[in-house]
């Protein structure tokens, strides 16, 4: 059966609305050099002061954005509502986990956060994943176990669903230390049982990598029975290695 990859770029507190929409330009000038393949779907998760610059530049690259507010109107100075962000993005990342540890993001306010995307028709990206400390003490699957469970409560099997996981090891990001293929495989396998017992069908679950991916090390975590994409951060600033990243999503996609 053919593989379905996201390639997903995550920008963090990177690029003024120029960069954005010059990025944007030149990546689609390369994306269009490959051929037309549903099997792969490339997303960004720009700011959000530039997603309405960059709406249209591009019918190949999806966005979204990097957090919204669960409510939808109020006295919530500087956040951004799901109104707002109305038919500016097909995605919303939720959980990262930026936003839970410098920004002391819960799981119970993760958890409203993917009920309000979903009821809003925003694909929820949810990232998980164990710190160094927790995977030295052998506590990487009970903490990505605890995750789901708190992040996905109330959530029907329907709504399960159209979740996309993306398991970011916080000993990865950022750190030019990626989790080996192994590794993330095996954690990535466990989430699709998790989501079994959940849902009972965990093939339709798309389940992406974050942390340190770049072209380097992107062929072979792709290559992973239960790796559907990746979610990059640093390697997504730089049009030319995202854009290695992305052909090796279409040489897999089409091997
Ligand atoms: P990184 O970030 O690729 O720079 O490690 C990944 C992420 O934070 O999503």
């Amino acid at each position: 059966m053919e593989k379905e990859y996201i390639i997903a770029g995550n920008w963090k507190m990177f690029k003024t609305v120029e960069e954005s929409v010059d990025f944007l330009k030149a990546l689609n000038e390369k994306i269009n050099t490959l051929p037309q393949d549903d099997a792969v779907e490339i997303l960004v998760f720009p700011p959000f002061t530039s997603l309405y610059a960059v709406k249209g530049i591009s019918s190949r690259i999806k966005t979204g954005a990097q957090n919204l507010h669960f409510e939808e109107n109020g006295a919530f100075t500087g956040e951004i509502s799901p109104l707002m962000l109305g038919n500016l993005v097909d995605y919303v990342l939720i959980g990262h986990s930026e936003r839970r540890e410098i920004f002391k993001e819960k799981d119970e306010d993760i958890n409203k956060k993917v009920k309000t995307a979903l009821k809003h028709g925003f694909t929820p990206v949810l990232c998980i994943g164990e710190s160094l400390e927790e995977r030295e003490a052998g506590k990487t699957f009970s903490k990505v176990e605890d995750q789901l469970g708190k992040d996905l409560e109330g959530l029907n099997l329907v709504e399960i669903e159209k979740v996309v996981i993306a398991y970011e090891p916080i000993w990865a990001i950022g750190t030019g230390k990626n989790a080996t293929p192994e590794q993330a495989q095996e954690v990535h396998e466990f989430i699709r049982e998790i989501l079994q017992k959940k849902i009972g069908s965990p093939e339709t679950t798309r389940i992406l990598y974050g942390g340190s991916v770049k072209p380097a090390n992107s062929y072979d975590l792709l290559r992973q029975k239960d790796i559907n994409g990746v979610l990059v951060g640093g390697a997504s600033l730089k049009v030319d290695d995202f854009f290695g990243i992305i052909q090796d999503s279409y040489k897999l996609a089409n091997g």
